[in-house]
């Protein structure tokens, strides 16, 4: 019997990989170790809440002795690591935070993870769920392989580079058993409406503007979050100690591009006039250190592990939008509060 804690497990991927887990391996104790911050929710998980695999620890990654001491009663054999600042907006305005629980809490958890594992390290694993924008910006053409070189520029993603380091460190040094994959830009149900697509349906909803940041022509690959739980749950179980795999969607869309069919998609389930909400595009004062493009080469999960997209972007997207159409209580209370004064500090 496997004894796993996954990090972050309220948040957006966080929730879907913890549902997969619980329910599809009823013989593995599921520990989902969160600090419930303003992204993380325990509504998102809970239809899982009552199993009797599944435990929830409230607890902050950053606080070294509880993670020890919860690491010691635990003794637990895997750790899949998701906790973490996720948006490179926030990161822009309050970078530390972002050292803080991405940099000194994954530290926090290799050590725990170190100390209890001893040297012994069968059937042990370290996984950390990292992002492809550690790579930094791509051009118009080429992709993000594993061994691209790191080159980060935005504060988040900077600190995702960091501790992808200290995990591989920690393998090279100490000899921990770890994988690290590199995951593109995830859309799907439960995102924070602070990203793009769950951001801009909101608006639409709302009738609000839609803040297109520059000339709208910067490039992202998105991925439906079902498929990256998918992928994590194959890497965790099938791949190779002391390596990185990139996952990806093959899906490359101009930010511009995408928001015009989310609107077209919306318009039609919403019984709008065709071209509505595209009068809701306005374009805002870019991001600073904007990176153009993210595309990823998933070839290697592909050929390694026989993984690859399962949703198409039409049927990821519509899902999408259909979720957050029926689960208007769930927007109501993520938006209130807090999330009004981000808003109005980051866009008014
Ligand atoms: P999210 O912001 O939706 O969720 C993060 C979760 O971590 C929340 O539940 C939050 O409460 C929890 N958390 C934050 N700080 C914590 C702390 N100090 N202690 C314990 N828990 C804490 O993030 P997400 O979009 O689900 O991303 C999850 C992971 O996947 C992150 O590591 C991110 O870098 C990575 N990733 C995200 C994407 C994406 O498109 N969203 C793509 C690739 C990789
Ligand atoms: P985001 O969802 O924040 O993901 P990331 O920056 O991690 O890729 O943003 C996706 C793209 O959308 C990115 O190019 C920035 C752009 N964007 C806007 O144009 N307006 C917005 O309000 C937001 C949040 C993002």
């Amino acid at each position: 019997m496997k004894k796993i804690v996954i990090t972050g497990g309220a948040g957006f991927i966080g929730s879907h990989v913890v549902r997969r887990f619980v329910n599809k391996y009823p013989d593995y104790k599921i520990y989902n170790l969160d600090a419930l911050t303003y992204a993380g929710n325990l509504e998102n998980i809970a239809d899982i809440e009552n199993k009797p695999n599944y435990t929830f620890v409230k607890g902050d990654i950053t606080d070294a002795d509880f993670i020890n001491e919860l690491f010691q009663k635990e003794q637990f054999d895997s750790i899949i690591h998701l906790a973490a600042e996720s948006h490179v907006d926030r990161s822009i305005t309050d970078p530390l935070a972002f050292v803080k629980t991405n940099v000194i809490g994954t530290m926090n958890l290799l050590n725990a993870a170190k100390t209890i594992w001893k040297n012994n390290f069968v059937d042990k694993r370290f996984y950390h769920v990292s992002t492809d924008e550690v790579y930094g910006s791509l051009g118009a053409t080429g992709l993000f392989t594993e061994t691209t070189p790191y080159d980060p520029n935005s504060p988040y993603s900077a600190s995702k580079a960091s501790s992808d380091h200290f995990v591989r460190a920690y393998g090279e040094t100490y000899g921990l058993p770890y994988v690290i994959t590199n995951c593109s830009n995830n859309y799907g149900p439960n995102h924070f409406p602070e990203k793009l697509i769950p951001l801009f349906i909101n608006n639409i909803i709302n009738h609000k503007p839609l803040p297109v940041y520059g000339d709208g022509k910067y490039t992202r690959d998105w991925l439906y979050v079902i498929d990256h739980a998918i992928a994590i749950d194959l890497v965790f179980h099938d791949g190779k100690n002391h390596e990185t795999y990139n996952i990806g969607g093959f899906n490359e869309w101009q930010n511009i591009e995408l928001v015009q069919l989310l609107c077209q998609k919306m318009d039609q389930k919403l019984g709008r006039k065709p071209g509505e909400s595209n009068s809701l595009i306005t374009y805002v004062k870019d991001r600073p250190g904007h990176d153009l493009r993210y595309a990823i080469d998933a070839s290697k999960i592909n050929k390694e592990l026989g993984w690859k997209p399962s949703v198409t972007f039409e049927e990821g997207l519509s899902k999408t939008i259909d979720w957050y159409l029926s689960n208007e209580k769930w927007l109501k209370n993520v938006t209130s509060g807090d999330y009004q004064n981000y808003y109005s500090n980051q866009y008014e």
